[in-house]
């Protein structure tokens, strides 16, 4: 079966074609960080707009390469959510078009199990049970995992996301915007020692997160001013060291609490390298199972989407085929996405 995957959930057009036997046959993506730098932020409306040009193009794109023509697609996979409501329906209603005149069947997947299942279009995918560590721009959670839609959540942030501690930290230190890749870049020219900041709830004892107070610290020292442009570098550094090291002491404590062995990290946030770094030695000492998606697929993508929509229409969740109703969920709570049937799902 060959799945149409369409992501239009916040700044990136993504679209790809997964098909269940062969994997991934293409997939393109089209970045709006260039349009949204200026205004700091993703500015909605634009995203909308932009989203509209670029889909279709971006299809023919991703078919032509996989030599294929919209008569071979078997089904369509768009992001119904969490995201910006106007940047969704784009997405949404162009599967729903798609399908209706190529009649097959259009499915909503939620994008952070895109994230989450990321993985497993990797060289090495995970094998199920395994503990996720997902860490995107709005979400830092930590999850077991048993199979496809059986998720438990073990811990959560109760404020800001690493994404967006990363992101906020880059604002402070008038770096561009995402903030992640700049706070790293910077961060590879900073030195231990000038700056001293807070690990929240290192020691809390349980497997939740909080990073609005790191923001905080991370103001007060960015408002002291910097004597030069390696003390900038230095907190960049810092800033980095203090996410990562929470991130990573949990991640292996819940493996510890789950007494799972298999640690899989995904969304934006696994893109960064001294994460990736660190748990590496963790995996050394421990000897866990670690996995993370291909770099290029840590960040916003059609292909995961497709992966979710094939894996979910697999489980028996399509939807009749006469209904082209869509909706999209701007808030999706993850805990209400559906249980897949077990002895349903591949
Ligand atoms: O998963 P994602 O692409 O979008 C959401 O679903 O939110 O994650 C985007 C987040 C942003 O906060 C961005 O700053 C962060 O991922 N990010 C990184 C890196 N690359 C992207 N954070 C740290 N290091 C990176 N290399
Ligand atoms: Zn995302």
């Amino acid at each position: 079966m060959i799945v149409l995957g369409i992501e239009t959930s916040c700044d990136e057009t993504g679209i790809a074609l997964y098909d269940t036997g062969r994997g991934l046959l293409a997939h393109a993506l089209h970045s709006q960080i260039a349009m949204h730098e200026n205004f700091g932020g993703v500015v909605p409306e634009l995203a909308s707009r932009d989203h509209i040009q670029r889909v279709l193009p971006l299809t023919e794109q991703v078919l032509a390469s996989a030599g294929l023509g919209p008569g071979d697609i078997d089904a369509i996979a768009y992001t119904a959510g969490p995201g910006l409501v106007g940047a969704l329906l784009v997405g949404a209603a162009t599967a729903a078009a798609l399908a209706t005149a190529l009649e097959i069947p259009a499915i909503g997947v939620h994008h952070l199990e895109g994230h989450l299942l990321s993985p497993l279009l990797s060289s090495d995918p995970p094998e199920f049970p395994f503990v996720a560590l997902l860490v995107s721009g709005g979400h830092t959670q930590l999850l077991e995992v048993a199979g496809v839609g059986h998720y438990r959540l073990l811990g959560e942030t109760l404020d800001d996301a690493a994404g967006e501690a990363f992101d906020k930290s880059a604002k402070l230190l008038e770096l561009g915007y995402p903030g992640g890749p700049a706070i790293a870049a910077l961060a590879a020219r900073g030195r231990p020692g000038r700056y001293s900041l807070p690990r929240p709830m290192l020691q809390s004892g349980n497997l939740d997160f909080s990073f609005s107070g790191l923001k905080t610290a991370v103001m007060t020292a960015a408002r002291a001013g910097f004597a030069d442009d390696a003390a900038r570098a230095d907190l960049a550094w810092e800033a980095q060291e203090a996410i990562t090291e929470v991130l990573a002491a949990k991640a292996v404590a819940a493996l510890t609490s789950c007494g799972v062995s298999r640690l899989v990290v995904a969304g934006g946030v696994s893109a960064n390298r001294r994460l990736r770094e660190r748990l590496a030695a963790a995996q050394e000492r421990d000897g866990f199972a670690l996995h993370f998606p291909e770099f290029e697929l840590c960040t916003d993508n059609g292909a995961m989407i497709a992966l979710v929509g094939a894996l979910r229409l697999a489980g028996g969740a399509a939807p009749p085929s006469r209904d082209r109703s869509f909706e999209v969920r701007p808030r999706w709570p993850f805990d209400e996405l559906a249980a897949i049937d077990p002895a349903a799902a591949p």
